[in-house]
């Protein structure tokens, strides 16, 4: 394969958003890379889907120490990746990783001591063959690890340049709160929030984005399309490419239950009515809120992450589709 080259109108057509109250902005849609870029993925493939997804202007690809699978083969792949000319545009990107899951045996390959983080991040470093990352997060809260270990390793991350910015994922409103105190102790403060919204998981709505809007920190939602319940996808059954029937997916065919998919056909008729697919509203019902700095996508294919990005051609609502869409959501 030749070496890749950007295309020259990527900034063109896609319009940013400020990240909480920082200096970074972001792209309204990044590309995750949980799953399709391990080492059960195929390269040509996931390669097309990184090149197109900076060709299009969107500048963020967020990893974890973790994904794959195998463990680390994500991080590997988006090295290789950087290695066949994604990497001459480094200053043009935003890459992030993150430690708090299980990734290596014994007590220090999981949750969220300092010894944990800081050896995680090494890794993650040598795996993607970079000096730094953007973003480094703290996966989840550790309900067994003091607040001020975990934040005080990301912040000395910051201060040895291994990460330019820190984030959390996963903490609730209360545990935000606390984390960054603590942070602002450090004199780092928290760049971004990861946690998961759509449509169907709507856990941040009452509290934690007050949190966040407060404090001036930016969220970025994960599985914005439900690991893809929230597109026309399932509609006529689980087809055998999909999340749902692999056994590397994370998403449990229990989960697709009649109820679901009933909910799924009428809010894919309110897309339809707006000319729009399901996946493109359902991205746009989040973006619609400028709290949220941008949707967290994972794509297959070149096909559905040209899908998703159309969703910026149409971000309003008028009030009855926001009250039609709520009847479903509530139903
Ligand atoms: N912080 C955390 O704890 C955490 C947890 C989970 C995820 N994340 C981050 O969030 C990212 C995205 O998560 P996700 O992959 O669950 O996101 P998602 O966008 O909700 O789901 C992506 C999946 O939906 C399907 N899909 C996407 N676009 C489609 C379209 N236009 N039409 C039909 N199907 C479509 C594809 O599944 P098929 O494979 O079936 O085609 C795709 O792999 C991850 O890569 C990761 O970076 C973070």
């Amino acid at each position: 394969m030749e070496i890749y080259k950007a295309n020259e109108e990527r900034y063109l057509s896609c319009s940013y958003r400020r990240c909480g109250k920082s200096g970074i902005l972001l792209p309204p849609i990044s590309l995750g890379l949980w799953h399709n870029f391990g080492s059960v993925d195929v390269f040509e493939n996931y390669i097309q889907i990184a090149h197109t997804t900076f060709d299009q202007g969107i500048t963020h690809f967020d990893l974890a120490n973790n994904y794959g699978p195998a463990y680390g083969s994500a991080e590997e792949n988006f090295g290789r990746i950087l290695k066949k000319g994604l990497g001459n545009y480094r200053d043009e990107l935003i890459v992030s990783t993150k430690a708090g899951y299980d990734m290596w045996p014994g007590p220090y390959g999981n949750w969220g001591s300092r010894k944990y983080l800081m050896a995680s991040l090494d890794q993650s470093l040598k795996r993607m063959g970079l000096d730094y990352v953007d973003i480094f997060y703290s996966h989840r809260p550790d309900p067994e690890t003091p607040i001020e270990e975990t934040m005080g390793a990301l912040a000395d991350i910051v201060k040895q340049g291994k990460a330019l910015y820190v984030g959390i994922s996963n903490y609730n409103a209360a545990q935000t709160e606390q984390a960054l105190a603590v942070l602002k102790e450090h004199k780092v403060p928290c760049l971004i929030h990861q946690a998961r919204y759509s449509m169907f998981d709507r856990w941040v709505e009452p509290d934690l984005l007050n949190v966040l809007e407060k404090e001036g920190v930016g969220l970025i939602a994960f599985s914005p399309l439900e690991q893809g319940v929230l597109t026309d996808k399932y509609l006529q059954g689980i087809p055998a490419d999909s999340r749902a029937a692999k056994s590397t997916g994370h998403l449990q065919q229990a989960w697709i239950t009649p109820e679901v998919i009933e909910k799924v056909k009428k809010l894919n008729a309110i897309a339809l009515d707006r000319g729009q697919t399901l996946a493109e509203m359902a991205l746009a019902w989040l973006l619609k809120d400028r709290r949220v700095t941008s949707v967290l996508i994972g794509a297959s294919s070149v096909a559905q992450l040209m899908d998703n990005l159309h969703a910026l051609d149409h971000l309003d609502f008028t009030s009855d589709e926001l009250t039609l869409i709520e009847e479903v959501l509530k139903s």
